[in-house]
């Protein structure tokens, strides 16, 4: 229970207004720049709501070719980046390799303190075309595989994929992840996004707001989430253990990753989609153990939602999603990196268009004022 006056997690508290996205608490939806989530992942390119969410608009034809051609030159790495990044230890875990990434990034932008609009959208979108490629680069050093440069003839997700794998999967299944990238894009005052906020608030450089925003989505309760559902799935083994391993998990006041919601309180609007997509990976997989993993998948949420309510969120079929398509576990957060810096980036422009230093209270509760003990 919150002391009076404390609202301890900011919960319900609102710090500032957005134009970028919103919650529709009535109709259970979400809308980037007004328009649904939904709509715009059934029918628009990620590419597109990239654009929309950094300019407020959808592109018409020639904005989004040009502004494709500008991603696809912009993605090959700075020779520093590449060489310094392959000398990380080969335990670390991609989110530190992608945090590091970004870091490198402003240390290499002869720009890094230029906060003018113009400059800061130029760096939002260097990180959208690079973070791919660090990804896919980290991907393929975790299984011993040299890099795959990328191709500019292929639009963003296409592309992952040939540098993750060094082939494009069948039409439906990038359209799968393309859609993943759409519904992560963007999520109002999340803890990543108000991270980002904070650091920019002090007038600090973009590099810098996105490498503290990448280090807040990293932990399990925000996009961790994704890869821990795997964890947790693997742990559990076998679809008929799901509702006995949830007895004993909610008895030790284990949290189940993937369920549950700060703003969603009757289930998250992007997780019919996202279901929807994974239940097409699941239906074309010939693979007994991924079917079967499916199954286990479905028999955890029934036994959540009966045992506690409790809905899953964005997490939850984006976890098997990636699995299904390839990605290893630890490589699931990076992707949502790869599309959450295209929200991240607009709520830096839009903190700095209207900037107030972000800096709360604390309620007070530790000694009362005492002398300092003569020294012995
Ligand atoms: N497993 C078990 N109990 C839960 C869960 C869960 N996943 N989520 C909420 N609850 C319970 C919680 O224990 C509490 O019960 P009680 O009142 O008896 O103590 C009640 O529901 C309210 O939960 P809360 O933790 O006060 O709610 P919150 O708004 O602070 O938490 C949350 C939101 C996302 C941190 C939490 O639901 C959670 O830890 N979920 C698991 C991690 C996860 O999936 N995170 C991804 C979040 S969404 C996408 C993203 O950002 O990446």
């Amino acid at each position: 229970v919150n002391p009076p006056g404390v609202h301890r997690g900011l919960a319900g508290v609102v710090v500032d207004t957005t134009a970028v996205s919103t919650v529709i608490q009535e109709t259970n939806s979400l809308t980037y720049r007004g328009y649904p989530v939904q709509e715009l992942a059934a029918h628009r390119s990620f590419e597109e709501v990239a654009y929309l969410l950094r300019y407020g608009e959808l592109p018409d034809a020639g904005q989004l070719r040009e502004f494709e051609t500008r991603e696809r030159a912009l993605r090959p790495l700075g020779r520093t980046t590449a060489e310094l990044l392959t000398r990380l230890p080969s335990t670390c875990h991609p989110m530190d390799v992608l945090r590091t990434a970004v870091s490198l990034f402003g240390a290499e932008d002869p720009t890094e303190d230029d906060g003018s609009p113009a400059a800061n959208r130029a760096k939002s979108l260097t990180l959208l075309a690079k973070l791919p490629v660090v990804v896919a680069a980290d991907h393929r050093r975790r299984r011993g595989l040299d890099p795959i440069l990328p191709d500019p003839a292929l639009g963003l997700a296409e592309n992952f994929f040939h540098m993750c794998f060094g082939a494009v999967p069948e039409p439906e299944v990038v359209r799968c992840f393309e859609i993943s990238l759409i519904l992560y894009a963007e999520h109002s005052f999340n803890a990543s996004t108000f991270t980002a906020r904070v650091v920019t608030s002090t007038l600090s450089d973009l590099y810098s707001a996105v490498t503290a925003a990448i280090g807040a989505l990293k932990g399990p309760l925000h996009g961790g989430a994704n890869e821990a559902v795997m964890h947790m799935l693997r742990e559990i083994g076998d679809p008929g253990r799901a509702a006995e391993w949830l007895d004993g998990a909610l008895a030790a006041r284990r949290k189940i990753m993937g369920f549950g919601h700060r703003v969603y309180k009757h289930g998250d609007s992007r997780v019919p989609l996202m279901q929807e997509a994974t239940d097409r990976l699941v239906a074309r997989t010939g693979d007994p153990e991924a079917v079967r993993l499916a199954a286990l998948h479905t028999a955890l949420r029934h036994a959540v939602l009966d045992r506690k309510g409790i809905h899953p969120n964005l997490d939850y079929p984006a976890g098997l999603a990636y699995h299904l398509m390839g990605f290893d576990t630890p490589a699931f957060t990076p992707i949502f990196v790869m599309s959450r810096v295209t929200g991240w980036t607009a709520h830096i422009t839009e903190q700095l268009d209207h900037n107030a230093l972000i800096r709360p209270l604390g309620a007070y509760n530790g000694p009362d004022q005492r002398p300092v003990p003569m020294a012995v």
